[in-house]
């Protein structure tokens, strides 16, 4: 429910799920359903009124824009459907940029070989010294995905990130995220592609803001996020 000056609004009613660790899971829904309320809630950018969030066997709880900013970081790399990437920096940069902002931990003469990591791992190391200008909407889109990874959170966010794309183009980045699943990432996956949805392992289908189906295509692990 969200409050405005004259109203109540009920957005999201009745959620209850669990996304499998380790897994790939697609939240779909026409336009207006919901999705973005949903995954702001599960980063504390948006709350509930009620009911709760448990995050990796921790619930999100209520903290400062400060804590939330800092737990955010670790936790969770977020991929936009625009990209967004620093256009005046190179591919490389702008993942360095991520553990800069990110207040990495590893030591500062190891963060352009983890860049090379991230960029190696969505196979852009080739390109690591181009602007985003010199790149194609897929290829900026793996560089983003890289920047997500560099502070290695356990969980990656993707909110239309192949909306702008080709279907083939967006089938290469569907790819990739996968492909994370076996370096113990679970990707959360926003689409409104219901080609992809039926390639991930697990997900559910909002309208109007209620669930109205869950899709568990082929769900074995016995733990949960
Ligand atoms: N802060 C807000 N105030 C009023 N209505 C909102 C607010 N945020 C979202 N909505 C409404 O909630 C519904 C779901 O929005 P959203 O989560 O963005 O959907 P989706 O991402 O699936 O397109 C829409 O009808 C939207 O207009
Ligand atoms: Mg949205």
């Amino acid at each position: 429910m969200i409050t405005t000056r004259t109203q109540k609004i009920t957005i999201l009613d009745d959620i209850t799920f669990a996304i499998p660790a380790r897994s790939i899971f697609t939240i779909n829904g026409p336009s207006g359903s919901g999705k973005s309320t949903l995954l702001n809630m599960l980063t504390g950018i948006d709350r509930p009124s009620s009911g709760r969030i448990i995050f990796a066997g921790e619930e999100l709880r209520v903290r400062s824009e400060n804590q939330l900013a800092r737990w955010r970081g670790q936790h969770v790399g977020i991929v936009f459907q625009f990209f967004q990437l620093i256009p005046t920096l190179t591919a490389l940069e702008n993942v360095l940029l991520a553990l800069e902002l990110g207040k990495s931990k590893l030591p500062r003469r190891s963060w352009r070989l983890r860049s090379l990591q991230c960029l190696d791992l969505v196979e852009m190391e080739q390109y690591a010294q181009r602007l985003p200008s010199e790149l194609s909407g897929g290829q900026q889109q793996r560089v983003a995905i890289a920047r997500a990874l560099a502070n290695d959170p356990p969980v990656i966010i993707a909110d239309e990130p192949t909306g702008n794309l080709d279907s083939q183009m967006a089938h290469a980045v569907f790819d990739i995220l996968t492909r994370l699943t076996q370096y113990d990432k679970t990707i959360i996956y926003v689409t409104h592609d219901l080609d992809l949805a039926s390639r991930a392992t697990a997900g559910l289908l909002l309208r109007d803001g209620r669930i109205v189906q869950q899709l568990h295509t082929h769900l074995t692990s016995g733990e949960q996020r």
